[in-house]
């Protein structure tokens, strides 16, 4: 019997298929066969650097090609519906990058063909994929700190690259979806539910997009979520999370730095005799930590993809979750925009 495998094509030159490059070539059932380029020069050029045995020197030559079955779709966000969906015409899976599409509108467009089509499309939402994001989610179901009361986040770089797709308003830029679309995604799955009312500030550049963004979200749950997505500051990551009975700490909680270690600290109150006056004490407190060193997500949500594929398994990231968090994006927009609370579409 042949083994089935997937033969996957790189759509674009971007440079952060340099992460699933390795990825790719590491999952034990695929292949890379191809990668796109407008310029046939640069399709020519990357394949070569990369060893990658096709180069296809418009980005609809590769999709015309029966040998790729899946696409790894690495495009600036405002070109990964029309693009995703060419690819579910052609009959290719389409593992698209992050944020899946910039309007609620373009995920349904995606959902009608993926499912018209029999195939799959799924946000690259790596972060998603992380053992560690499981096992927040984990923590928080079982109530391991109480019930939550708030969700603190900070996703933060300077971007110093002029000409950034993340720069162009008209490319679906701005920090929020760059940075922020991860926060919205966390804060969703770890709570497993969705917000009801978001409110937000913004920082915008000459070019309007933002470059710093503020965001707080409601959820029915009575928890608060405050995250901070910039573009223009000392590189920072964080979460935390505060609850009725503890507080989790996650260092690195929505970036996989490949080969550091990540650490999530659960600090618990203690069992205290009689209470202090304001029961404020921090007597008996204990902190447990666990550390993930060594982790790849991009393998995770490479094989992943490749199990959703071969096998029929359920992918990590359903297209009606990418459409809520699209809505809550853009919701958290319309706030900055008006100055006034916004309600995410259902
Ligand atoms: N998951 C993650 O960790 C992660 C990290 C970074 C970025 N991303 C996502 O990945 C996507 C690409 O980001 P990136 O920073 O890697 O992009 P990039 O380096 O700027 O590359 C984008 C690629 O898109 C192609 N392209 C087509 N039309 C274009 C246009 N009008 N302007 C510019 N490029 C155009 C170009 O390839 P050709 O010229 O070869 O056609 C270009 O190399 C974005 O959606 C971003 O949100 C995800």
């Amino acid at each position: 019997m042949v083994e089935k495998r997937v033969c996957w094509g790189l759509l674009s030159t971007a440079r952060i298929n340099e992460r699933l490059i390795p990825a790719i070539r590491a999952s034990e059932r695929s292949e890379l066969l191809g990668v796109a380029s407008r310029s046939k020069e640069r399709a020519q050029a990357y394949a070569k650097q990369w060893d990658i045995p096709h180069a296809y020197g418009t980005y609809q030559q590769m999709l015309a090609d029966p040998a790729i079955n899946v696409i790894y779709l690495s495009l600036p966000n405002y070109l990964h519906t029309e693009w995703a969906v060419k690819c579910a015409e052609a009959g290719k899976h389409v593992l698209c990058e992050k944020p899946l599409a910039i309007t609620t509108e373009e995920v349904a467009r995606m959902a009608q063909v993926a499912e018209g089509n029999g195939i799959i499309i799924q946000e690259a939402a790596m972060m998603r994929f992380h053992p560690q994001t499981r096992y927040l989610r984990k923590l928080v179901a079982n109530r391991a700190i109480g019930d939550i009361r708030l969700i603190r986040g900070v996703f933060a770089f300077t971007l110093e690259n002029p000409g950034d797709i993340r720069l162009d308003m008209n490319m679906g830029g701005g920090s929020l979806w760059d940075l922020g679309s991860y926060c919205v995604s966390f804060a969703r799955t770890v709570l497993q539910a969705e917000p009801v009312e978001v409110s937000a500030y913004q920082v915008c550049g000459d070019s309007g997009v933002d470059l710093s963004f503020s965001a707080q979200m409601q959820f029915p749950t009575g928890t608060l979520v405050h995250f901070f997505s910039s573009f223009q500051s000392f590189p920072h990551i964080e979460a935390d999370f505060l609850g009725t009975e503890g507080r989790i700490y996650a260092d690195i909680p929505w970036v996989n730095h490949i080969g550091a270690s990540a650490n999530v600290q659960v600090m618990r109150s203690g069992n205290v005799e009689g209470m202090s006056t304001f029961s404020d004490s921090m007597e008996g407190r204990t902190t447990d930590t666990k550390t993930y060193a060594n982790i790849n997500a991009y393998q995770c949500e490479v094989d992943s993809m490749v199990e959703n594929v071969l096998d029929g398994t359920e992918p990590v990231v359903s297209l009606a979750d990418s459409w809520k968090n699209v809505a809550a994006i853009v919701a958290l927009h319309e706030s900055a925009r008006t100055g006034k609370p916004a309600k995410p579409a259902t």
